[in-house]
């Protein structure tokens, strides 16, 4: 169900007393509020979706992009766990994709360039040489447009977004379809569909900082982390994989059993070294096309928990390396070296020239899906 802010009281109160005299059917509330105005002139709107326990998800059709996520310590005190700004204004900006939907092509294409049936295809380079998460304008800049819903399984925003032919360089009109929905018991579930009139390549993702002692309270180098992968792709200086599928045992990037992310990343390693950190796509156990759990993320401090499933072959561990401390996000803190850290379930990058990764070519009488869930809890 949808509100507006006018109507919030009488729809609150009424919620309230349905989750109360049934808690079986406790209800997620979405809530729409105007989140301000593109440099075109174009309105974007927030979307707040509450559960009966305080769990917050908040979305803007800008980007598609998750701005808020309050989830509750072990004590349940509610914290903004995700990396982002106050206001439109703040995205508007240059900034590191923070919550934001990522496409036609997550990560990197190297130089830019890959062959589809025979052609050239050339997509803007945005990252030294390299192409980057979709390009100059990518799903992370557009206007999608929304629908709500609500019903027992939760709270759900869907967000549709046709690519046309050749924007930003990729073959085929793209209509990409994305639902987040927010089950009453914090869990956040992302769907993504696509399909297409021509044959194209694809890799969606979402690219949420998370910092599960709270966005903006320091760096995340005491989380612990498990990843279920027991390789990785290693890079080049351009962070391209060298198509090498490398073992992660006797590494620093061995995530099989849980690491705290200082722990290890200093060491003296070639890898490390390139990513300026945690920057690599780890190769993951489970069959793709399954669920299954990914990664887990455990914080000390507050006993948050995340757990990261997916159906995706891959995961890209990022430590926000690139955070420098110049960037002011929600309720003025700077997000400084290492403050957050990115799980981005994906297809590996440069997939549409290592003809030895899983195969990212869409046709037009397929349709592309992948899923992915954020299980919070505590310990
Ligand atoms: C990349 C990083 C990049 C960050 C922000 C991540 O997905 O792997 O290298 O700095 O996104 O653009």
């Amino acid at each position: 169900m949808i509100l507006h802010t006018k109507s919030l009281a009488a729809f609150a109160i009424a919620a309230f007393s349905m989750a109360h005299s049934n808690p079986a059917a406790a209800v997620v509330r979405i809530q729409k509020t105007p989140f301000g105005t593109t440099a075109d002139g174009k309105l974007v709107d927030l979307y707040v979706m509450t559960t009966s326990r305080g769990v917050e998800a908040a979305i803007t059709n800008y980007g598609g992009t998750v701005v808020r996520l309050k989830v509750p310590d072990r004590s349940g005190k509610i914290a903004d766990v995700a990396l982002g700004f106050d206001d439109l204004k703040g995205y508007l900006q240059t900034e590191p994709y923070f919550g934001a939907l990522i496409g036609r092509y997550a990560n990197r294409i190297a130089k830019g360039h890959f062959k589809l049936d025979g052609k050239d295809y050339q997509v803007p380079v945005n990252d030294g040489a390299n192409a980057l998460h979709g390009g100059l304008k990518g799903f992370d800049k557009v206007i999608w447009s929304a629908k709500t819903s609500s019903g027992p399984k939760g709270g759900a925003l869907e967000l549709i977004y046709l690519s046309k032919n050749g924007e930003e360089g990729y073959p085929g009109n793209l209509t990409a379809k994305v639902v987040y929905t927010l089950t009453d018991s914090g869990e956040m579930r992302i769907d993504y569909t696509a399909t297409t009139d021509k044959d194209t390549v694809i890799n969606l993702t979402n690219h949420s900082y998370f910092n599960l002692a709270g966005a903006g309270s320091g760096d995340i180098l005491k989380h612990q982390v498990r990843l279920y992968a027991s390789r990785y792709t290693p890079v080049d200086s351009g962070l391209i994989p060298t198509g090498e599928l490398r073992s992660v045992k006797g590494t620093p990037f061995d995530f099989l059993q849980a690491h705290e992310v200082g722990e290890r990343i200093g060491a003296n390693d070639e890898q490390l070294k390139l990513g300026k950190g945690y920057d690599h796509n780890w190769v993951l156990n489970s069959d793709s096309g399954t669920l299954a759990k990914a990664a887990e993320i455990y914080e000390p401090t507050s006993g948050r928990v995340l757990e990261v499933w997916t159906t995706q072959p891959g995961i890209q561990f990022y430590t926000g390396n690139f955070l420098d401390g110049t960037l002011v996000g929600k309720g003025g803190h700077k997000y400084a070296f290492r403050n957050g850290l990115a799980l981005e379930t994906q297809h590996f990058p440069d997939s549409p020239n290592q003809p030895t990764f899983p195969g990212v070519v869409l046709k037009p009488n397929q349709t592309y899906h992948q899923v992915t869930v954020w299980k919070f809890s505590t310990r």
